[in-house]
């Protein structure tokens, strides 16, 4: 591109613009951000918008009134905006007005209300790998002022993949290692390089905690998480470009203080998403999430990413479901007044960065009074209302305040005695005008004179042509119409001068009041957040009653033992769409550690196995859960093996995926894990698939960790496993025959399944009765040789028919006619060994 020659506004555009090199730089222009340059071109094409040129610089712009969709669809995108204001007033400035960028918007920074969505937390992460297997994470929500602090020094990479996709992570600040290892892994999630070498993670965290060591936060010694700290707070201050002042609840966690779900059973168990269209509609969220609040809603969804594995923790929050579940008259006042509690973190980190408005601070007074109301009938729930900070704002603050700060109308009279006297001056001056009609009018004998303002000329008085006239010479004529002329009198300008200067006086001295009242705010912002932290539980608490309630929902007992015994129990999502046949379970790690679940399809395996899954995550969040009685022995882990999904983007096959989703859980199931598997072997040929099936019960048997398996199958040929291995129970779900027709019992019960049951079905459907005695007659041969081939003494010898295989494929590559006598005898002797092995 050929440099244009530069006037001083380019200049000062290349200037900023040199500092912000990777953002699009919204340059304001009066009543237009305008993008130069490369920023044009890209900013034009995705949002859709003219592309001019000012000086040979190509150039597009949108309107700083509407700038919010334009900057948000830019931020989709991935980009960061830097938003470059006028720092001075264009009319008082005399030649080039300053400017500079007072704020970076990203993907993860955003503040904007109408951009953030009030359900879900916006967080952005810091990752510090120090190899792929340790590594420091952080990851906060600027929006409501919480951070999370954790390390991982074992599982790092798989951790954090994790954690990216279940806290729905989109930008993440990265030091090289971590840039290698993440990157090209996510579609949609944004990694900043950054350096993470400078450590003074712990002093600035000392300084917003307000203490002299991190003992008490259980972060005195975590290098590495105060390192993601560090570069996650240094971008933070680049890209707001202030202090943030509303992180204040900081929490060390431990990947194992929870129930750890992993992305692959947040997904498969339909947490968060369903599996059809990604929405929310058919999810356990969806069942569970009737909070009042957008504070609640965040809070339920935390919950249900990392549920409790203390029992002691679990039966508090029970206890408070309990309160709201047996006092329904509670109840239903809190969740009245719940629904008119707004969203008080939103409006705090407002506060903080300070673009809280009049109409805010009224919000959260309206906020604050219902919180007053609910510390009535809630005693128990130590609420701290805050009532200094309600009486400060009710004292100040007018009921119905303009949006702008700067056209006075926000500070009540009475506040401040300053206000006041300027009211009164403006008030005065208001009522000699109103009177001068009328005094005019007497005065000249013109009826028709009026008394008008414009924002031109200011206060005048007009008079209609006919009755010029009478015109006293006192009058200066200002402008001339068609019908009438317009005049001033030096006393009109005096009183007008009265009242623009008194209103411009009062306006400036209402804007300093607020600025200093939100300025007292602040300094509340920790006790404002802790307020909401317990607003939004007394939301979860009293949602999980009010669904118990509505849903039938029963209090488990919660221990630390293997038993996991459910009476009646439901699928908490299937059971609000059709009549549910209740099901019991039984699970431990004894005589019930793997519970094998066959049945023919459509009968209820898969429902039935997710049904127990998420009737464990119901009960470790605290909720009540789908059942007549439920005893809950706590799980630490869910794995769940479920469904055929290929994974395109990582290039695995459905095998290949089912298959690595076994490993993983062959590999890192513990003791206290529940593993969740359906059709496992399914994805390939049936007596690969059958081989692969029984190994895993097999191995997940023998292992002493022994954890609690529910096992859904097709291969009848599994049930075999009930005899031969200690711990194994077979379980079937019931379907009946009536006048021709199949039902579908959904009832589970003790026992294999009827294997001729398929061909019974068959013979339903209208097959020639030919075939169908054909298929008898296989179906005979093949359970004989089946029988033959899984030798009962020696189960772990299933993979004989595999061995046959091996043995068949390596004669077969034999080449007789070039083979010399030594490497025949070497042959024989590894299929000798092959035999015996
Ligand atoms: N306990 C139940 N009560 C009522 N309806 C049920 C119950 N369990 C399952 N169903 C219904 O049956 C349908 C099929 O259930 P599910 O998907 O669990 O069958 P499946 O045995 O896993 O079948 P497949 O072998 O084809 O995978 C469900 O969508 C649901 O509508
Ligand atoms: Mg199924």
């Amino acid at each position: 591109m050929k440099e244009p020659k530069l006037t001083p506004l380019i200049k000062q555009y290349q200037d900023i613009k040199k500092q912000y090199p990777d953002c699009i730089l919204f340059f304001r222009l009066g009543d237009f951000y305008e993008m130069f340059g490369e920023d044009a071109r890209i900013s034009s094409k995705i949002l859709n918008i003219a592309l001019t040129s000012r000086q040979g610089y190509p150039m597009c712009g949108v309107p700083h009134h509407a700038s919010i969709p334009y900057i948000e669809k830019l931020i989709r995108k991935g980009l960061k905006v830097a938003i470059c204001e006028q720092l001075e007033d264009p009319k008082k400035s005399k030649g080039l007005v300053k400017r500079d960028v007072v704020r970076v918007i990203t993907p993860g920074t955003v503040i904007e209300e109408n951009i953030l969505d009030g359900k879900t937390n916006n967080f952005i992460g810091s990752v510090y790998f120090e190899n792929e297997k340790s590594c420091g994470f952080v990851y906060g929500d600027i929006s409501t002022g919480e951070l999370y602090l954790t390390e991982e020094y074992e599982d790092g990479f798989n951790f954090i993949m994790n954690e990216i996709s279940s806290l729905s992570l989109r930008e993440i600040i990265v030091n090289d290692r971590g840039y290698e290892l993440l990157k090209g892994k996510f579609e949609n999630v944004y990694l900043r390089l950054t350096d993470f070498s400078e450590l003074e993670g712990k002093e600035k965290l000392k300084e917003i905690l307000g203490v002299e060591n991190l003992i008490g936060y259980e972060l005195e010694d975590k290098n590495l998480s105060l390192k993601a700290f560090n570069a996650f707070y240094r971008y933070l201050i680049e890209t707001q470009k202030r202090e943030i002042t509303n992180i204040v609840r900081i929490n060390f966690y431990r990947k194992n203080d929870r129930l750890y779900l992993d992305d692959i059973s947040i997904k498969n168990l339909e947490i968060l998403k369903n599996v059809y269209d990604g929405s929310k509609r058919g999810t356990l969220i969806d069942v569970l999430d009737k909070t009042k609040t957008n504070m609640g809603a965040r809070l339920l969804r935390k919950w249900l990413l990392a549920p409790l594995i203390d029992v002691k923790k679990i039966k508090e929050r029970q206890e408070k479901v309990l309160f709201f579940y047996s006092n329904r008259d509670i109840l239903e006042r809190t969740r009245d007044i719940l629904d008119d509690i707004l969203d008080l973190e939103r409006i705090v980190s407002k506060v903080s960065f300070g673009s809280a408005n009049a109409k805010d601070l009224v919000s959260l007074k309206r906020s604050l009074k219902k919180v007053k109301e609910l510390k009535q009938i809630l005693p128990e729930f130590n609420i701290n209302s805050l009532d200094d900070v309600y009486d400060l704002l009710d004292s100040s603050i007018v009921e119905n305040p303009p949006a702008s700060l700067n056209e006075g109308g926000i500070i009540k009279e009475d506040y401040d005695e300053r206000v006041k006297r300027l009211n009164q001056e403006v008030e005065e001056a208001k009522k000699w005008l109103l009177n001068l009609e009328e005094r005019e009018r007497k005065r000249t004998g013109i009826q028709s004179l009026k008394v008008g303002y414009n924002s031109v000329f200011g206060y005048y008085i007009e008079v209609t042509k006919p009755n010029l006239k009478l015109v006293p010479s006192d009058y200066i004529r200002k402008q001339t119409l068609v019908n009438s002329e317009r005049f001033i009198t030096p006393e009109l300008k005096e009183k007008e001068s009265i009242i623009l200067s008194a209103n411009e006086r009062r306006n400036a001295l209402e804007y300093e009041i607020f600025v200093s009242i939100r300025e007292k705010v602040k300094e509340r912002v920790k006790e404002i957040l802790e307020l909401s932290n317990t607003i939004s539980e007394i939301d979860v608490y009293s949602t999980f009653a009010f669904v118990s309630l509505e849903y039938n929902y029963t209090k488990p007992e919660v221990d630390d033992g293997d038993l996991i015994e459910i009476i009646e129990g439901r699928h908490p999502v299937v059971e609000r769409n059709v009549r549910f046949t209740p099901n019991d379970t039984l699970i431990d790690r004894n005589e019930n550690q793997i519970l094998i679940i066959t049945g023919p399809n459509m009968a209820g395996k898969s429902v039935y196995i997710k049904q127990v899954a998420l009737i464990v995550i119901m009960a470790q969040i605290g909720s009540f859960v789908p059942a007549e009685k439920a005893r809950i022995g706590v799980v630490d882990r869910i794995f769940t093996r479920i469904g055929a999904g290929e994974d395109i983007s990582r290039g695995l096959s459905t095998f290949m995926v089912e298959m690595t989703e076994v490993a993983n859980i062959l590999n890192n199931a513990t003791e206290k894990s529940l593993i969740i598997m359906d059709e496992v072997g399914r994805g390939t040929s049936t007596f690969d698939g059958i081989s692969i099936a029984w190994a895993c019960v097999e191995y997940l048997n023998k292992i002493p960790l022994k954890p609690r398996v529910l096992f859904a199958t097709h291969f009848f040929e599994l049930t075999e496993l009930q005899e031969l291995l200690n711990g194994v129970k077979n379980y079937n779900v019931s379907v009946r025959e009536y006048k021709g027709k199949i039902i579908f019992l959904h009832k589970i019960v003790e026992g294999a399944t009827d294997k001729s049951y398929g061909i019974h079905v068959a013979s339903l459907s209208g097959i020639p009765k030919e075939v169908l005695e054909r298929a008898k007659e296989i179906l005979r041969e093949l359970e004989e040789e089946g029988r033959r081939k899984v030798q009962r003494e020696k189960p772990e010898q299933l993979d004989f028919f595999l061995k046959e295989e091996v043995i068949k494929e390596k004669i077969k590559r034999i080449d007789i006619n070039n083979i010399t006598p030594i490497e025949a005898i070497n042959i024989l002797a590894e299929l000798k060994k092959d035999i015996e092995k």
